[in-house]
């Protein structure tokens, strides 16, 4: 039976380190707050006007190819997952195309808004392509460049403090290998917390949702026109433009979903977290891996964590945390390594692959 690997991986971050001590030049926190409630010391930002979020992703795209060992046109597929995307639109799929300098015109490109659990889910819709044999070479990316659309004022400091930029990229390839590669991936999702962490304006909503559900929030349109409505100045006026994140309601969230669904793979295929050689969870908040490290009863050699030094960086975190373990020699052939997200939607996700 056909099944798909990750033939190639490569990440990339920009070389600025921004320290929890530089973040305390421009807003009401400090050194201590972070470590404690996130664990995270440093977070890298795209230097201005250099980066765009499709130029990180080509970066780690490019490592990731040439590691998988095949040319930049043998490339039939493109899947972009980000929550910070260059443009409205288009997506940084087609972006990420041209900036590669892939000319050809057979490759399609899918951008994907999954936030957090986007490289699962991304991982998830190349495993299906490839084991139909529709694709050979599908070229999955996570990026995102939060610096640009972050609140560096204390009003943001709950949110900024915790977000950094940053890309990685896989190559997702067949193999006919017994027992190799993507065993299972679960996908969830759950639209009743929206709200709860989310990017909300500028946006089509006009307000409908904060209507339907009763709540008397206001969603920035006091007197806008109907073609105003997108983006009004009263959401510029009032801060409205930077992301919202309930950060409690997250966190308990997240302690939960998190070993659910990774119990879910491992359930299926028939493995105990035992089994694991390494479990490399979505880089949220040092504390949320620590409980679900517990939770499941793993050493401290089966989860990778590298928060302390780049911060969340969204659809970035697995492929960069994975990359990073590969190179550090901790994901060997015949290992089995887990990868699980939660985030914004709510959405959260596993895969379970034997390298
Ligand atoms: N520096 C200093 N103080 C800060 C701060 C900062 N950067 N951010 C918030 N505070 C303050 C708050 O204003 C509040 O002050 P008050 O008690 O005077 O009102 C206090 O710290 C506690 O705030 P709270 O939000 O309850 O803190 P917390 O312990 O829940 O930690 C998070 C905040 C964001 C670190 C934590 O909730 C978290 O990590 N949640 C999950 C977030 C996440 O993973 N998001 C991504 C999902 S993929």
């Amino acid at each position: 039976m056909l099944r798909s690997k990750i033939g190639g991986i490569g990440y990339y971050v920009p070389d600025w380190v921004v320290t929890n001590d530089d973040l305390t030049k421009v807003m009401d926190t400090t050194d201590e707050w972070i470590q404690e409630r996130t664990g995270i010391q440093e977070r890298r930002y795209a230097p201005k006007f250099q980066e765009t979020t499709s130029t990180l992703g080509a970066k780690a795209a490019a490592i990731a190819i040439e590691r998988a060992g095949i040319r930049k046109e043998d490339v039939d597929f493109i899947i972009f997952a980000t929550l910070s995307p260059d443009y409205y639109f288009p997506g940084c799929g087609v972006l990420v195309q041209r900036e590669l300098g892939i000319t050809s015109t057979e490759v399609g490109a899918l951008d994907i808004r999954n936030q957090c659990s986007g490289f699962v889910y991304g991982l998830s819709i190349a495993d299906q392509f490839v084991r139909t044999g529709m694709y050979k070479n599908v070229l999955l990316i996570g990026a995102e460049l939060h610096s640009m659309g972050l609140d560096f004022t204390t009003r943001g400091r709950n949110v900024t403090v915790i977000f950094g930029d940053g890309a990685g990229a896989v190559v997702v390839q067949p193999t006919e290998k017994e027992g190799q590669g993507v065993l299972t991936t679960k996908l969830h999702s759950d639209g009743t917390y929206a709200e709860k962490l989310a990017f909300i304006n500028p946006g089509c909503h006009g307000g409908y949702h904060s209507k339907k559900m009763g709540e008397e929030v206001d969603f920035g349109y006091p007197d806008a026109e109907y073609g105003e409505m997108f983006l009004t100045q009263h959401m510029i006026d009032n801060g409205m433009t930077y992301p919202n994140m309930e950060g409690q309601f997250v966190f308990k969230m997240a302690v939960q979903k998190f070993p659910e669904v990774i119990m879910e793979a491992l359930n299926e295929t028939g493995n105990s977290p035992a089994d694991i050689d390494l479990l490399v969870p979505h880089q949220a908040n040092l504390r949320i891996s620590q409980f679900v490290q517990k939770r499941l009863r793993l050493r401290d050699d089966q989860v990778w964590n590298n928060i302390q030094k780049y911060g969340n960086t969204t659809a970035g975190s697995v492929p960069i945390a994975l990359c990073e373990a590969w190179e550090a020699g901790k994901v060997k052939e015949g290992d089995l390594i887990c990868l699980a997200a939660f985030g914004s939607g709510f959405t959260w996700a596993s895969a379970l692959l034997r390298w």
